[in-house]
């Protein structure tokens, strides 16, 4: 059974095989640290294994951005990526402007959830892939 959590403290030992074909994958205690200092994070367990988050960081009273979502490829499809930003969605209501910036194939999926097409314009810093505490 799938359960979700709001902001839970999560162990770096539930939280494998997340970041999913990125070179430089952060560890699971970079996950864990970026959960916690994330404004918002939402949760998916299959009993106690996480399978899915997704985070948000956001000023609180106008902005917010979605950095971050994965649902672990065993349990796609299942409706479990939907549920987590609805719930991010939900605690976001308030605010004028919820961003994020998708791969175009995951575009249909935010549709469906409200998001409209947008010019985007991102920076990466490849060597910094893997966080650091
Ligand atoms: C994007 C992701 C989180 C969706 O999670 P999920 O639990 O499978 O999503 P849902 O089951 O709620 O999917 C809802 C719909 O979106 C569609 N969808 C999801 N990801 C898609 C993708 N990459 N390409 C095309 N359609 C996609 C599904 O087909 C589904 O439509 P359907 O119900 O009509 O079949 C998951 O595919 C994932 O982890 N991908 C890798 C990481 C990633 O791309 N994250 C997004 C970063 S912004």
């Amino acid at each position: 059974v799938i359960t979700y959590a709001s902001d839970p403290v999560v162990s770096p030992d539930s939280l494998v095989g997340f970041f999913d074909g990125w070179p430089t994958a952060p560890t699971p205690d970079v996950h864990a640290e970026l959960l916690r200092r994330s404004a918002l994070a939402e949760v998916a367990f299959d009993g106690d294994r996480v399978i899915g988050f997704a985070t948000a960081i956001s000023d609180g009273v106008l902005s917010a951005y979605i950095p971050l979502l994965e649902v672990h490829s065993t349990h796609r499809g299942r409706g479990i990526g939907t549920i987590l930003i609805e719930r991010l969605l939900a605690r976001l209501s308030d605010l004028y402007m919820v961003d994020v910036v998708c791969d175009d194939d995951v575009a249909p999926f935010y549709a469906r959830l409200g998001f409209t097409r947008a010019a985007g314009m991102m920076r990466r810093n490849y060597g910094a892939q893997g966080g650091s505490l």
